[in-house]
């Protein structure tokens, strides 16, 4: 995820911004870029890399000022280059032309073509939407640095967290929000700008948050805050008390349960600009084929390991159910050392988080070896396997620093669930289907919010469950694969044994696993299968287990055949993983925090696995 940093006051700048830059290195990037303003000229240097290469090439160059901006960028627009990396700098050097402007961004401007076609100036260094926002706020300028801003952000579709900096204005820093967070950290007439408040706690805890639709105008001897109507908000100012480690959580005791609580936002952001409710399909073009070549497509197989491997069995039945397509999922590890049957019509789909992972990296070449489609849908932008597929899709999910895939998985998920509308809309799927389908994606967000909010008693119940030394998950349908997912949520991180199964398979063998010291986690939602699954259910609690259910709201007759449960909102049934697995999350977290385990870093494991 990028970070910001800005700084004006009566120090030197550069040595703030490079250290807010570091402070901000916990959130993953991969270029990162630095101008401060002086005399009237505005000095900048970028580099693709970390600070530290950044810091090597200014050197001992010259940058003095007392007002800049910085960034770490983790590519979204375009590729990562120096060319790409921010702040960007548009207008004319001084004294010709109206000065220079410098900008840098974190968000997605996702009307940023529509805006490119109309600007006067049609050179552009770089790749990215930042640059035409920062030539779109340029050609507004006129004298008043925050007006123009204001003016150009209502043509604004997307996001943004954004801080701008002019050089005729050498006591002025412009910054405004719209879904991307920005903090003001305010000190004797100092003000420090962040993505979070990490970088400014040596200098200052007195901090504004800005909310989305709000301009903040940063002059040396005041902060003055207005909407886009350029009318005043006030703002309180806040004390943080946290120490550094815990802001880079925003202020959660680990980065899991972080990412947990990130899963409604970064959802949103792996389906924004990617639905289409007119057609009811989804707009996806990272297959690189034409509808005739999707057509061709006669089956599909998706290759990866561990929690993707859950995200990608989760698919299938949306490719069968959506898209008629046989669909085969297999571990990575397996599938490069079988003989598998592919051809120009199959379509392999390889999902990885980091895009490193050396099983799942050698089992795309092995396929792409045997002629079939290639893509991967990978979260890490530039990763190796996003490079070495060539086309395919980012879920953006940003970084992801627990060892555990939480956000990953559901947007895993969400790219998957639109390829399979894409691939199905072409086939036999109705309008109505596709936009009952896209209207129930939309409405993910704020029901997974209404499973979050039951963080505390979720944490209880987790509580009754952590001195087993056996725990079973149990699922039917496209909730079997959830059942997996909650297992290996569990046993990563809390050391406990635990098993995914299909409700189904019990009484073939795991049954015999049941007794009162085994509990039992189901899956209930009120679908299709949920009668089965009240067998299955029953069936263990013959045997004395203690049950866990995870069922739909409203359902009281759930509350027969549980002793704990835990209700999440009702969606159609291929959406259902996105919202059970939540529970088993944030289960499988407070299991682990109540055992005292490194949830961040669980012992024998590794974030990415890049050897065989
Ligand atoms: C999931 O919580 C684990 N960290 C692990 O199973 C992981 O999903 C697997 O190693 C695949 O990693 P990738 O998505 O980066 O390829």
């Amino acid at each position: 995820m990028c970070g910001i940093v800005g700084y004006i006051g009566n120090k030197q700048a550069l040595p703030i911004l490079l250290q807010g830059l570091r402070d901000l290195e916990y959130r993953g990037y991969d270029s990162a870029g630095v101008a401060v303003l002086d005399n009237g000229k505005i000095t900048r240097y970028r580099e693709v890399g970390k600070v530290d290469m950044l810091a090597k090439k200014i050197g001992t160059k010259s940058m003095p000022g007392n007002i800049g901006i910085a960034h770490t960028r983790w590519a979204t627009h375009g590729g990562v280059t120096e060319f790409n990396a921010h702040p960007h700098l548009v207008g004319q050097n001084p004294p010709v032309g109206k000065g220079v402007l410098s900008v840098v961004h974190n968000g997605i401007i996702e009307n940023y073509r529509e805006l490119k076609k109309k600007l006067k100036d049609q050179n552009f260094e770089s790749e990215t939407d930042t640059e035409i926002l920062a030539k779109w706020i340029y050609e507004r300028y006129d004298g008043n640095l925050a007006k123009a801003v204001r003016e150009a952000l209502l043509d604004v579709r997307g996001t943004y967290g954004l801080v701008v900096m002019h050089a005729d204005h050498p006591h002025q820093l412009i910054a405004a929000r719209l879904g991307s967070p920005l903090v003001i950290g305010i000190s004797d007439g100092e003000y420090y700008i962040a993505s979070d408040v990490t970088p400014m706690l040596p200098y200052t805890k007195q901090v504004t948050f800005l909310d989305d639709g709000e301009v903040a105008s940063i002059n040396g001897d005041g902060l003055k805050i207005v909407n886009l109507r350029d009318e005043i908000v006030s703002k309180p100012v806040t004390q943080i008390d946290w120490d550094q480690e815990r802001a880079q959580k925003a202020g959660f005791e680990h980065f899991m349960l972080k990412e947990i609580f990130d899963q409604p936002t970064v959802f949103e952001d792996a389906v924004r600009g990617r639905l289409n409710m007119a057609e009811g399909t989804a707009v996806l073009g990272g297959l690189n084929m034409s509808p005739e070549q999707m057509r061709e497509v006669k089956r599909i197989i998706i290759i990866a390991e561990g929690t993707a491997r859950h995200a990608g069995l989760v698919a299938k039945y949306a490719f069968e159910r959506l898209a008629n397509l046989p669909t085969e999922v297999d571990f990575s590890s397996e599938f490069r050392y079988r003989d598998p049957i592919v051809d120009k019509h199959t379509l392999v789909f390889v999902i990885s988080q980091s895009g490193e992972t050396a099983d799942t990296l050698m089992a795309a070449r092995e396929a792409k070896r045997k002629g079939a489609v290639v893509r991967g849908i990978v979260n890490v932008i530039g990763s190796t396997i996003a490079r070495e597929t060539k086309a395919g899709t980012y879920i953006h999910a940003g970084p992801e620093l627990a060892v555990a895939s939480t956000k990953a998985y559901t947007n895993m998920i969400a790219v998957l669930l639109l390829y399979a509308l894409q691939f199905g809309r072409l086939k036999h799927t109705s309008l109505a289907t596709g936009q009952r389908l896209l209207q129930a994606l939309l409405e993910i967000p704020e029901k997974m919010n209404v499973v979050l909010k039951q963080n505390d008693s979720i944490k209880k119940v987790a509580g009754r469950y952590k001195d087993y030394h056996d725990i079973l998950f149990i699922g039917r349908g496209v909730n079997y694969p959830v059942a997996l997912e909650g297992a290996l949520k569990s046993e990563e991180i809390t050391y406990l044994h635990a098993e995914g199964l299909a409700g189904g398979s019990l009484k073939h063998g795991p049954l015999a696993l049941v007794s009162k010291d085994v509990p039992v986690v189901a899956i209930l939602p009120k679908d299709q299968l949920y009668e089965k699954m009240k067998s299955s259910i029953a069936e263990v609690r013959a045997r004395g287990a203690r049950t866990l259910v995870i069922a739909t709201a409203g359902d009281d007759e759930a509350k027969e055949i549980a002793d704990d449960i835990i209700y999440v909102p009702d969606t159609m049934e291929l959406l259902e993983p996105l919202l059970y697995t939540i529970p088993l999350q944030l289960f499988a977290y407070h299991m682990a925090v109540a055992l005292g385990r490194d949830v961040d870093r669980p012992r024998n494991l590794a974030k990415s696995v890049t050897v065989e």
